[in-house]
């Protein structure tokens, strides 16, 4: 089967889930790697499963993900998976993410795609991000931040990863 993996990262958290699914992948389908930029909605139609992934840009996928989810075709032969990364934690990602999951779906039920699930993990924010969040940019206090930044700058963990493989296998699974 030919599957395609694009995705678009900015600060390579999502590129390291999107390499480890393409290497599942690779294990026994023809599996192409590839950045969104060097795509167009059109290139999906020569693949039978795409997995697109985004980082979380203000709760929803990345500009360059929401163009491509604008302008996918109507009642593809492709199936399509998503998959994104964020900086909020499990337990506020509906509060600070929610939109993610919501765009794949909204984008594949308008143009009739079959779309096959999302997998979503904490990665690592950006400097820049990190700073604002430690200048109020987050309701939390000095000593929950000081936990949030030790434990988010390890993501995507190693288990994260285990777990984008297994979300990759599944979906594999479902249409053998
Ligand atoms: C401009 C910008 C906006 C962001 N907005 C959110 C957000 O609303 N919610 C969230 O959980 N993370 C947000 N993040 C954090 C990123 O989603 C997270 O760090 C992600 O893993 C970055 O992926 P990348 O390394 O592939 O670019 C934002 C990051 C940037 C740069």
């Amino acid at each position: 089967m030919k599957v395609l993996v694009a995705y678009y990262s900015e600060t390579g958290n999502t590129e390291k889930v999107a390499r480890t699914i393409h290497e599942e992948l690779s294990k026994k389908h023809e599996s192409l790697l590839e950045e969104v930029k060097k795509i167009t909605a059109n290139d999906l139609s020569n693949y039978a499963l795409v997995f697109l992934g985004s980082p979380c840009h203000m709760s929803d996928v990345a500009a360059p993900v929401k163009r491509i989810l604008g302008d996918l075709p109507h009642s593809p032969r492709f199936r399509l998976a998503g998959f994104f990364t964020h900086a909020a934690t499990m337990d506020t990602i509906y509060k600070y993410a929610g939109k993610c999951t919501t765009s794949f779906e909204k984008a594949c039920k308008e143009k009739e795609v079959a779309f096959t699930g999302c997998y979503s993990c904490q990665g690592n924010p950006s400097p820049q991000l990190s700073k604002s969040m430690k200048e109020g940019g987050a309701p939390l206090s000095d000593a929950e931040l000081k936990d949030y930044f030790e434990d988010v700058r390890k993501h995507p963990s190693p288990e994260d990863l285990q777990q984008a493989k297994e979300f990759a296998k599944k979906i594999l699974r479902e249409l053998s």
